[in-house]
């Protein structure tokens, strides 16, 4: 997590760093800090506690003219949130500043060499070691400060994102990076750094994503260079962006979860459009067809994910065993890779991520390929590092969600693997053809469907108002449901900071029943699948015990109506796709229910949404 932004050109770098925080502000947002180079030659660092709205109250009367600058935003990993742990850090003698996302895991005894050497640190950072270091390499060796960063990473141990800036070099930014990510966009006059696009999309369409282990070198007035750290130079390669401003907007919405929850007819769209074609006849996934015989043979697929793309895992594993009968099994990803995992290559890993860059799952598919394995990326982010080290994959196309609390990449993520389970069925010839057919016109009827359900937004806020200030709640679902309860209870807890836990409703016997009284509401998703009676009688079972209930219900259904405290009536839908269509009631939920209780939605406490350390 942590955002870092920078900008060298010829325009206000305040301005453009400010923007570019409050874009990147979703990975993290306990502190943010400021470093600029005057025209005097002054190193102005400004760092402020809290989001980046104190950072600006505090710059106001503050020399803030320049135009080269790095910034940014926190996720606090190595001491507390404090304005003096914010980034930047800079060296004792005040020559450099430097911005990190991620974590240096030897930083102590990097910093007890440093002590020993007469350095004095100021912070808990592990950040400030890496600044330190390489401001003492360059004294040391009288180098430039390329060749000082490039032997500090040699002496370093972890994961980065960096870029540095010197006091009396009002013309070059230093960045590098090492499983964090950095992207460079290209302007004209302007070169841009950050840990996405999205602070220069409005500048630039051009940019540059580093990989692991290089260090880009950008000077003014001179074309963007890139070292590895042996300093071999290497190819600058420079894609389009794929984004627009209006996708980063809130687009009259109160917040961006919101938005993102009512632009699901749309994202399924993207999502689907080209994969499932000729009224659902044809399923094409490129990354299924270019490995064919992969797919065809696999004797096993392992989905490592971790948060809300595990919830989508699972569902994955439902859907690849009904329909192409292949043994699944979904790990988190942090566990995973220290779980001994035995791959074969006959295994399929699939990596499912939003940002592309979760940590865990990053290093899941490094352990993957490196035994074997075939790996499979599925992620929305275009260019982050997952589908750069996967084999094949496919993106989610639901555009950039900026809600931390995740809802329409998790649709996004529960469609695309439907298509991917259709597309291995086909192949495989594990479902008949007219049953894919069948699957792949209900498939196109989504969107539509979602539609209809997102009419149930004014029932929803009127319900929320009953539970608003219930202290936990309980999630129940069987089958393909039962990761929708986990999802429900997720978007509750993180956004309103209620306790929930999401249960396979069958499960519920054997522990948190006892938990049921008249203070606990238990959503219960109860469309009508083959297991509706088993879940009428779990619903039965919690009524029984002074439990109030919120059912999910198929259209028309009588007897939970008869049982249950509220329904919400969703309209029918095959089993295998019911996922999609559950979950968004329950997005509605815990939306309302947060901003019942005044949270900020969109940036719950203590949370990121990419999760760039382990
Ligand atoms: C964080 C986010 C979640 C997300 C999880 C995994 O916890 O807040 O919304 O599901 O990371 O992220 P990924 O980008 O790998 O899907």
């Amino acid at each position: 997590m942590c955002g870092i932004v920078g900008y060298l050109g010829n325009g206000n770098a305040y301005d453009v760093l400010i923007k570019g925080l409050h874009r990147l502000e979703y990975r993290g947002y306990d502190s943010a800090g400021i470093a600029m180079v005057s025209p005097a030659g002054k190193l102005n660092v400004f760092k402020a506690k809290g989001k980046v709205e104190n950072l600006e109250t505090l710059c106001k009367d503050k020399d803030t003219n320049a135009t080269i600058g790095i910034a940014h935003t926190r996720w606090a990993t190595h001491g507390e949130p404090s304005d003096t742990n914010a980034h930047p850090h800079y060296s004792e003698d005040g020559e450099l500043a430097l911005v990190h996302n991620g974590t240096i895991e030897n930083y102590k005894l990097l910093r007890d060499v440093l002590e020993e050497h007469g350095c004095t640190f100021h912070s808990e950072t592990d950040t400030e070691v890496l600044v330190q270091l390489i401001e003492y390499i360059k004294v040391k060796n009288n180098c430039s400060l390329l060749d000082a960063v490039r032997e500090a990473l040699h002496q370093v141990v972890g994961a980065y994102a960096i870029a540095v800036i010197e006091k009396n070099n009002p013309d070059t930014i230093v960045a590098a990076r090492q499983s964090s990510p950095l992207v460079i966009g290209i302007g004209e006059d302007d070169t841009f750094l950050a840990s996405d696009a999205t602070p220069f999309v409005e500048y630039t369409q051009n940019a540059v994503y580093l990989k692991d282990g290089e260090i880009a070198v950008i000077q003014r007035g001179e074309p963007l260079k890139i070292f590895d750290l042996d300093n071999c130079e290497s190819k600058i390669d420079v894609k389009t962006l794929e984004l627009t401003i209006s996708q980063l907007e809130k687009g009259g919405y109160p917040s961006f979860m919101l938005k993102e929850i009512f632009e699901q007819p749309t994202t399924l769209r993207e999502c689907i459009r080209g994969r499932v074609v000729d009224g659902g006849r044809k399923i094409l996934l490129n990354g299924v067809l270019d490995n064919k015989e992969v797919f065809k043979n696999a004797k096993r697929i392992v989905i490592v994910a971790c948060g809300t793309s595990w919830h989508a895992s699972l569902i994955g594993k439902y859907l690849i065993q009904e329909m192409c009968h292949i043994p699944v099994e979904v790990e988190y990803a942090s566990e995973f890779r220290y779980s001994c995992p035995v791959l074969t290559k006959d295994d399929i890993v699939i990596a499912l991520s939003q940002s592309g860059e979760t940590a865990d799952t990053l290093a899941a598919v490094k352990i993957a390929r490196d035994m074997g394995a075939f790996v499979f990326g599925i992620s929305n982010a275009v260019g982050s590092s997952i589908p750069r080290e996967t084999d094949s994959g496919a993106y989610i196309h639901v555009g950039p969600e900026i809600g931390v609390a995740s809802t329409k990449a998790f649709t996004g993520q529960v469609m695309v693997l439907t298509i991917l389970a259709l597309a291995i069925a086909e192949l495989r010839e594990s479902m008949p053809q007219e049953k894919v057919a069948e699957l792949g016109k209900h498939l196109l009827e989504i969107p539509e469907l979602v539609e209809h359900v997102l009419k149930l937004d004014e029932e929803v806020k009127r319900l929320s108002l009953i539970y608003t200030y219930a202290r936990n709640f309980l999630y129940l679902g069987r089958g393909y449901n039962y990761p929708v309860a986990l999802e429900g209870a997720l978007k509750l807890k993180e956004i309103s900071y209620i306790h929930a836990e999401g249960y396979p409703a069958a499960e519920m016997k054997h522990g948190p029943i006892a938990l049921i009284d008249a203070e606990m509401p238990s959503v219960i998703i109860a469309p009508q699948d083959h297991l509706y009676e088993k879940i009428v009688s779990n619903v039965q079972q919690v009524k029984a015990r002074g439990g109030s209930i919120i059912a999910i219900v198929t259209e028309g259904d009588s007897v939970i109506r008869n049982i249950a405290d509220h329904v919400l009536e969703i309209p029918e839908v095959p089993e295998c796709l019911s996922p999609i269509i559950t979950s968004i009631p329950l997005q509605l939920l815990s939306y309302y229910i947060a901003v019942n209780k005044g949270k900020n939605v969109d940036m719950p406490r203590n949370l990121a949404k990419s999760v760039t350390v382990e």
